[in-house]
């Protein structure tokens, strides 16, 4: 008797087709990859809302399509510990075009070993694997059950990379050092660790993005110097990955900032909040202003950082402003605005990281000292 499964190979040859025809795969053996690859055994639920149930399981005619689609899948959602009643996604498996984009950036060739952060449901990690042989691949998750789910489903299928239940954000030193490390959970900072554990000439793929304003992220492409520093360009990528988390337990959401609103203040300005959606300006928004969280209304953006400064910004120009707290932050917003234009608009190519041992650092066109961006600068 045939299972409903029996026919995935038709699928996952499908879905490498499509990839291709769309240019996301551009190198043949990233084709024959996903080709090979049963996504299904590593994705065997997934959280749906047209389901009655919530979820969409094994067994059910449409999950076996949608495995194979080029979609994100949510795998597991939890409760903040301080937030009950509200859950968060805490892991997926992203959806295949980015994955490829990425492995395609990532630049792996034979005998090159590889440290994933995020395994996740472990199917970016089975490509690897496919690409590379097993040996060659170390794969790591804050989540202990998700590890246990993702060893189990990657020894069904047939690999056996290192994985382990640990922080990513320290790397995983054990086996460095590595020719490449993959990022698939967004940072605010590039951990230090991770260059410490990379081969000189060796590449760092990670997702930079604020937690409080996930559009304004990009993906950074980092080679490594025997200097014990980090640098390259950032390659556009709007909706990239879910936050880092802080362990096991919490969701990689942004903390609640307790607002300072003894004093309002009300001006217009030049700048509306629409401001916030362009990639690069956003960019800069967020070097400016560390730790923003940005929370869209139907009128207007609320805007707030860590000291409890905030401003309330209307879409249209000239835009109302009401602020208050220590500082003006719209007035940063302006800023980096006025610096924007005088710089022909760039987008988040135009930009780069340079990380060190105590910081990162954003740069323009090119990563000298005068093209640093972000506080102070310009
Ligand atoms: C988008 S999923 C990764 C998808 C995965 N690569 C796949 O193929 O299914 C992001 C993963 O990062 C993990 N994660 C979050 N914070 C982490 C951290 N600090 N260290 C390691 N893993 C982390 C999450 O538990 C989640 O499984």
């Amino acid at each position: 008797m045939s299972s409903a499964t029996d026919d995935w190979r038709v699928h996952a040859a499908a879905l490498a087709d499509q990839l291709t025809e769309q240019r996301v795969i551009t190198d043949p053996a990233w084709r024959d990859v996903v080709a090979s690859v049963p996504r299904h055994m590593f994705v065997p639920e997934f959280y749906s809302d047209d389901e009655p149930s919530g979820l969409r399981s094994t067994g059910n005619p449409r999950w076996l399509p949608v495995v194979y689609s080029d979609d994100t899948l949510v795998t597991q959602r939890k409760e903040h510990p301080d937030q009950p009643g509200f859950e968060w996604s805490t892991s997926s498996s992203t959806r295949p075009s980015l994955m490829l984009r990425m492995l395609h950036i990532l630049d792996v060739r034979a005998g090159m070993s590889v440290l994933e952060i995020g395994t996740g449901t472990g199917y970016n990690a089975a490509l690897l694997c496919e690409r590379l042989g097993s040996e060659h691949v170390t794969t790591v998750d804050i989540d202990p059950e998700l590890i246990d789910a993702a060893c189990v489903r990657l020894s069904d299928a047939g690999y056996r990379p290192t994985v382990a239940a640990c922080d990513g954000l320290r790397g995983y030193p054990a086996r460095a050092p590595y020719d490449r490390v993959i990022a698939t959970v967004a940072v605010e900072q590039v951990p230090h660790a991770w260059v410490e554990q990379t081969r000189p000439g060796g590449l760092i793929l990670a997702d930079v993005r604020p937690r409080g304003m996930t559009w304004a992220g990009a993906l950074a492409r980092l080679t490594v110097a025997p200097d014990g520093t980090a640098s390259g360009p950032l390659v556009s990528c709007t909706w990239g990955f879910m936050s880092a988390r802080p362990d096991a337990v919490r969701p990689g959401i942004p903390d609640v900032v307790p607002i300072d609103a003894t004093s309002v203040h009300r001006r217009k300005s030049e700048i509306g909040s629409e401001a916030l959606r362009r990639p690069g300006l956003s960019l800069l928004t967020w070097q400016r202003l560390p730790g923003i969280n940005a929370f869209p209304g139907p009128d207007a953006t609320r805007i707030t950082t860590p000291d409890g400064s905030w401003a309330d910004v209307t879409r249209a120009t000239p835009a109302k402003v009401e602020y208050g707290g220590p500082v003006d932050i719209w007035g940063q917003v302006e800023q980096a605005h006025a610096w924007w234009t005088e710089h022909a608009s760039p987008d988040v190519e135009a930009f780069g990281l340079t990380v060190g041992p105590t910081a990162q650092r954003l740069w323009h066109l090119k990563p000298d000292g005068h093209s640093w961006v972000g506080p102070g600068h310009p």
